[in-house]
């Protein structure tokens, strides 16, 4: 017998209180935080859409892995477990433990980065092309065409284009690129998936022209999902088996476990390369921590090598991909326009449509961020020309692509009801979309000015 009705696969066992705000109260609020919901304290959100990293909810299981933590300096038994099924998982010699995804990537694009270098993904993440800028190198965005057209259907959205690496290898020459770095899901271009077939076409490429390619694979998991019920050939794999291909395909990985690894902390680098590997570690050692913690606790590590099975049960991956296609179907019945179809870990929503008299100057996405916030204590995050935008020589601002906010999901945290919610908290925002206005920026860093930057209304 079949039902409509897909349960979460989980009973609560703890729970942590919801504080109740009024709209008076969040307006106070969110001008204290000079309208940058990062800067709002959790107890001041009512519904935290603000990411889904770090913030998932351990099983039980990994409560009782946390007690067998082994907190030795040297060969820690939890580490062996960590490596163990990293190993397991990738299929890669050399693992290094950090403390989350960017102290990977940070060690990683140091060894390989630098002036003249360069690096290709479908869309680095914000952190990933910090790193890799941070280095003198360049970080060059070859999404497919149709990533940039939230309409229009595309089954696996995040490829690469395929044309264009070939074309920017040979330009910059093969010698010159630090990694092509293939980012499943594609988080920056809508949380997308990454077809298998383009895995293998951007394998081709790298191992024709001997350039390296990595893997960031925080969302290896949902992306796998994606794999089995689009992809032909793949129907009858497991989403392990599915994983362990992509993974045979490239040359290493980043991962912040903070995603699908079902923790509140910790990452990893995986890499073939012997020499690279020593690299690596030495500035491991350096700035994390000795090369069996790396920055996290026993504990830690325990709880993502649990939690890197859990990832993979098939009950766990059906109720994640349908519960956040279940708020983003809502959304699009009612109008919202969105990035189609549903990515994994979250709905993005093209603010640019939604808010046409807003030019992207005056930042449509950070408009709809403050307006859930204010109408529903919803905390959202842009991703457009607040977090990408950059300035040309005059000042004036080079835009993103795409003007998006993005509602990522916390995995095991949120039930239907919040949902339902969130939903109703839409149909008040579309009611005065035509009234609201932009803002401008006073006060920003150079590097990733998202975080901190702050706002006035305009
Ligand atoms: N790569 C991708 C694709 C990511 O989404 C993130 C983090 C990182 C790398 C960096 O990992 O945070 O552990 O250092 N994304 C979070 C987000 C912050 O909200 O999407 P980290």
């Amino acid at each position: 017998m079949e039902f409509k009705t897909i349960i979460e696969p989980f009973k609560i066992k703890s729970v942590e209180p919801i504080k109740i705000t009024t709209a008076e109260e969040r307006k106070v609020f969110l001008e204290r935080a000079r309208y940058n919901p990062f800067m709002l304290q959790s107890d001041e959100v009512m519904i935290d859409f603000l990411t889904d990293s770090g913030t998932s909810a351990m099983s039980a299981n990994q409560w009782a892995g946390i007690m067998i933590g082994d907190e030795s300096y040297a060969g820690s038994k939890s580490w062996d477990h960590m490596h163990t099924t990293i190993k397991d998982l990738t299929g890669y010699h050399h693992i290094l433990p950090t403390h989350q995804g960017r102290a990977a990537e940070r060690i990683l694009y140091s060894v390989l980065g630098g002036k003249g270098k360069v690096f290709l993904s479908n869309t680095h993440f914000d952190t990933t092309r910090a790193n890799i800028e941070y280095t003198g190198a360049s970080a060059i965005d070859i999404p497919i065409p149709e990533a940039t057209h939230p309409k229009d259907y595309h089954p696996f959205k995040g490829n690469m284009d395929i044309e264009k690496l070939e074309k920017l290898v040979r330009e910059y020459k093969p010698e010159n690129i630090g990694a092509v770095i293939l980012t499943v899901t594609n988080n920056s271009g809508g949380g997308q998936p990454v077809s298998m077939q383009n895995a293998k076409e951007i394998h081709s490429v790298c191992s024709k022209y001997g350039v390296r390619f990595i893997l960031d694979c925080c969302r290896i998991a949902e992306n796998a999902y994606f794999i089995r019920h689009r992809e032909k050939g793949y129907e009858n794999k497991t989403y392990k088996e599915i994983a362990h291909e992509m993974f045979a395909l490239a040359d290493g990985a980043v991962m912040s476990a903070k995603k699908d690894a079902l923790v509140n902390m910790g990452g990893f680098l995986a890499i073939e390369e012997q020499k690279l590997f020593e690299q690596c570690s030495s500035l491991l050692i350096i700035t994390e921590g000795f090369t069996t913690y790396g920055g996290l606790s026993g504990r830690d590590m325990e709880a993502i090598a649990i939690g890197l099975k859990e990832i993979f049960e098939p009950d766990y991956l059906l109720y994640r991909i349908k519960s956040t296609a279940y708020l983003g179907e809502h959304l699009d019945k009612m109008g919202i326009p969105l990035m189609l179809p549903i990515g994994g870990h979250a709905v993005y929503i093209d603010a640019k449509e939604f808010y046409p008299q807003i030019p992207v100057e005056q930042y449509p996405g950070q408009a709809l961020v403050c307006e859930l916030y204010l109408k529903g204590g919803i905390r959202a995050v842009e991703i457009g020309s607040v977090m990408f935008g950059k300035y040309d020589e005059n000042h004036k601002l080079i835009h993103a692509p795409m003007e998006l906010v993005r509602l990522a999901i916390p995995r095991r945290v949120y039930t239907q009801s919040h949902i339902e919610y969130v939903i109703e908290v839409f149909g008040k925002i579309i009611e005065g979309r035509e009234k609201v206005r932009g803002y401008e920026i006073t006060y920003e860093t150079a590097f990733l000015r998202h975080f901190t930057a702050e706002f006035r209304k305009l």
